[in-house]
């Protein structure tokens, strides 16, 4: 076979399954829309926009793309799924319909509480004023969460009633989300470890993968504000094989039956955020896609051929009975431009990727980057995902880190810390 293969997405999880499904013997050609400066080595970058769905059918009817991929979650709500399969393209990632697991947080919510699923308590309101009058009777502080999409920002973690109120003024009143604080979920607070825990479903049947940890704040010691995901690693302790357990027996298998139940089908991956907590798993959120910078850390891992995984989940034919994971350890560090989370510059030039990349077991995955006449520049807040595996996560540790003192631009910061429940050193 010979196949043409379109990724959907810009970001370093884009670039890890780019090159993942170049190097299967099936695939000729990659296409990634928009694709970054890692993907520019290997595949054809095409500037389209990401939730631009018509223009994703005709970029993939023009140029016989044969299996599509979607990336992030705007598209996969917008329905751009749904469109390249109605054009009759292979997809993996699940329609909108099923997207409204991340696409909004009261849906998920009320999924979660039909299906018996473990969970925070919660209560969701379309009126302010209701919401102030719940958190005053409760006396205590919530999470609130804004119901629909904001690029991560959505969620606040309130310390006090006061903090709380300040939220939901944030959300619902100057609408600082937009459209997505029409609505808020209120929730209880969570404290525990929060895990990554993601499976691929092919519509009938799901592949548990490994387990990941993600390092959310952007400080060291998880300090300071959220933000996309500063760095991860594979497999986390608190995982263990009796936590495992009660996973997939409380929460993906109720998850998948009841969708089944829901008429609902799912093609794609499936990326639960839960927090564990004295051992009991707990969803937070679910998102319907690869996490990032999970995915970096869990395909590095796999060793199989990741065309066969994720076509034959597209197509409702998952081949492996479970997943073989070669490297039993993996670390990811991002690497992000001065002052992310918050605004900051780009076009800074980028130097020692090279060099990173021939430490042993290590690979950079492009983030925000771009090829600007053979020089490498930033192009967004996180610029690199500095990849490496390991025989456990310390041996991991050591050659990201050492792969990382080998990259510079200018004002990079990174946290030092990444994989810090699992490291000894
Ligand atoms: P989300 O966008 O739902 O992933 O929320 C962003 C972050 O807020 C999560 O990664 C958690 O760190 C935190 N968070 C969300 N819900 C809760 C909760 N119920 N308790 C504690 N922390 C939470
Ligand atoms: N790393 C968290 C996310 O992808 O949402």
């Amino acid at each position: 076979m010979a196949l043409t293969v379109l990724v959907v997405g810009s970001g370093a999880r884009e670039h890890a399954l780019a090159a993942g499904l170049f190097a299967s013997a099936d695939v000729e050609r990659v296409l990634c829309a928009p694709g970054n400066g890692g993907t520019a080595g290997f595949a054809e970058n095409v500037a389209v926009d990401v939730e631009d769905a018509g223009a994703l059918v005709l970029l993939a009817e023009e140029r016989g793309v044969d299996f599509a991929v979607v990336g992030p979650e705007a598209p996969l709500v917008a329905g751009v799924a749904d469109a390249l399969r109605a054009a009759g393209v292979a997809t993996f990632g699940p329609g909108r319909e099923a997207a409204r697991l991340e696409g909004s947080k009261a849906f998920s919510k009320r999924f979660m509480q039909r299906h018996g699923i473990p969970t925070a308590e919660a209560a969701i309101f379309e009126d302010a004023d209701a919401a102030e009058a719940h958190v005053r009777a409760l006396g205590r502080p919530l999470v609130v969460k804004a119901d629909g999409l904001a690029a991560g920002k959505g969620v606040i973690v309130a310390g006090s009633v006061e903090e709380t109120l300040e939220a939901i003024d944030r959300v619902m009143r100057k609408r600082e989300f937009g459209e997505a604080g029409a609505c808020v979920v209120l929730e209880e607070r969570l404290v525990g470890q929060e895990v990554s825990y993601h499976v691929i479903s092919d519509g009938s049947r799901q592949l548990a993968l490994a387990a990941a940890q993600d390092h959310k704040r952007v400080g060291e010691g998880d300090t300071g504000p959220n933000t996309g995901g500063m760095g991860a690693y594979s497999p986390p302790p608190v995982v263990s094989a009796e936590v495992e357990r009660k996973i997939l027996e409380r929460v993906v298998a109720p998850t998948f039956a009841g969708l089944a139940a829901e008429g609902i089908e799912y093609r794609g991956a499936l990326f639960i955020g839960l927090m564990i907590v004295d051992g009991e798993p707990s969803v937070i959120e679910y998102n319907v896609r690869f996490g990032d910078p999970e995915t970096e850390t869990l395909l590095v891992r796999y060793r199989g051929d990741l065309l066969e995984l994720l076509r034959g989940a597209a197509e409702g034919a998952l081949a492996e009975e479970s997943i073989a994971w070669e490297a039993p350890a993996s670390m990811c560090v991002v690497l992000a431009a001065a002052g992310y989370p918050g605004s900051y510059p780009k076009g800074l030039e980028i130097r020692g990727v090279e060099a990173a990349e021939k430490e042993p077991g290590v690979r950079v995955f492009h983030a925000g980057t771009r090829l600007e006449g053979g020089v490498l520049r930033s192009a967004g807040g996180r610029v690199l995902a500095v990849t490496a595996i390991g025989d456990d996560v310390d041996m991991a540790a050591e050659r990201a880190y050492r792969a990382v003192e080998r990259i510079d631009f200018e004002g990079v910061q990174f946290r030092r810390d990444i994989g810090h429940h699992a490291r000894s050193r």
